[in-house]
Formats: C-alpha cells, structure tokens, sequence
C-alpha cells in the first residue's frame, strides 16, 4: 500500500508540467512547438535561455520535493523501506510528467524529472558524474537526447553499484525492488527519446543551438 501510496504522491508532484505552464504563460502550448515536447530542452529551444533554467528547476525540484514529503511521511516507519519508497515516488514524478491525465497524457521526457530522483537518492560524486558526463556529451555531440539518455543509464549503473556497497541500508527483495524502480526508470526514458533515436540513427536528430529540423 505505502508504494501505490507514494507512486501517486509523485505522480502528483509530476503533473506540475513547469514547461507547459510557461508557454501558457507566453500564450503557446509548448507541445506544438519544436520538437513537441514539454520539457526543458524543448523550453529553451523555442522560449529562451530563462525558460529553460526555469523548466529545468521546477522539473527537477518536483522530484525531489515528492521524495522529501515520502521521507517526511514514512521517515518514522521501516528505515530499509524507504529507500524503496522513495525510488517509487520518483517514478511516481517522471511517470506524471511524461504522462499527465489533464494534457492528454502528452508530457515531457522526464530527464529533469530524472535528474531530481539521481539528486534525492544517489550521492554527490554520482550527481558531479552524471552532471560532467552529460555536460561534456552534449559540448562535444550537440545532442542532448544523447546526454539524457546516457545520464539515466549511469543512474541505473550507479543505483546498482551503491546497493551492491550497502548505500541504501536494506538488502534482498528491497534491494531488488530498487534495482526494478530504477531499471523501469531507465526503459521509461528509452520509450520517451523513441523519435529522438530513430532521428539519431537516420542523422537528422535536432542539435543544441540549431533550428529543429
Ligand atoms: O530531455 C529531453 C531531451 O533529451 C530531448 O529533448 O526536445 O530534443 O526531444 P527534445
């Protein structure tokens, strides 16, 4: 009960679709603008630099916001399940925000969303690995589907590396249940880029600072 509990506190956290709002707030629906996504990239390719910081921190801080009201309402209870608690309140969030009910569950990619989850529930060497990676990939790719998609997969590497290191505190089937949180996450962000890697295959994936194609 308390993981359908905290899936839908994220969800709830997820469909305060901060790109969306903004292009509300600029009389357009983001969604039907560059790439058609409601996200920060997408933000910052069609509305400006401070859309996208915007999109960015709200997309993000959602995340960990949900977490620290899980940790705030089961912090008292099992200390090994709430790690697992929180995992599933941050799919929670990415699954609300790429799949909001109130917009036709036509959201975003959920990679902001993602960054807050590695934020509340790795450590800071992962957040400074996964912020120099994606940095240093999309300086030298200029394509930042390309970056979001390896940062998720350095998430999962790393869940699985501080659960095999004690990080989490619990062990067996929550161990597990981690590693499935975190993996679903991952195929979640996949599904989401589907277009962005037929693009990158074919070589007409939109690059950072380009118009889209
Ligand atoms: O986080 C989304 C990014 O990876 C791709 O965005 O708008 O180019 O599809 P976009």
């Amino acid at each position: 009960m308390e993981r359908i509990i905290c899936v839908l506190i994220g969800y709830l956290f997820g469909l305060l679709q901060t790109g969306y709002f903004i292009g509300r707030l600029n009389n357009v629906d983001i969604r039907k603008m560059g790439s058609g996504n409601a996200g920060t990239t997408n933000a910052l390719r069609t509305l400006g630099k401070r859309a996208g910081a915007v999109t960015l921190l709200g997309d993000c801080f959602k995340c960990v916001a949900a977490v620290l009201l899980v940790h705030f309402i089961f912090g008292n209870g099992a200390a090994d399940l709430l790690p697992v608690l929180s995992m599933y309140a941050g799919a929670g969030v990415i699954l609300g925000h790429n799949f909001p009910f109130y917009l036709g569950f036509k959201g975003g990619k959920g990679i902001a969303a993602t960054a807050g989850l590695i934020i509340s529930t790795t450590n800071i060497w992962i957040v400074l690995i996964c912020l120099v990676a994606f940095v240093g990939i999309v300086a030298i790719s200029r394509y930042v589907s390309v970056g979001s998609l390896l940062v998720v997969s350095i998430f999962f590497a790393a869940v699985v590396i501080l659960g095999q290191n004690g990080y989490y505190h619990t062990t067996g089937r929550y161990l597990g249940e981690i590693y499935g949180v975190a993996f679903f996450v991952v195929i979640i962000a996949f599904f989401q880029h589907r277009e962005n890697i037929k693009r990158l295959i074919k070589g007409n994936e939109n690059k950072i600072g380009a118009k889209k194609k």
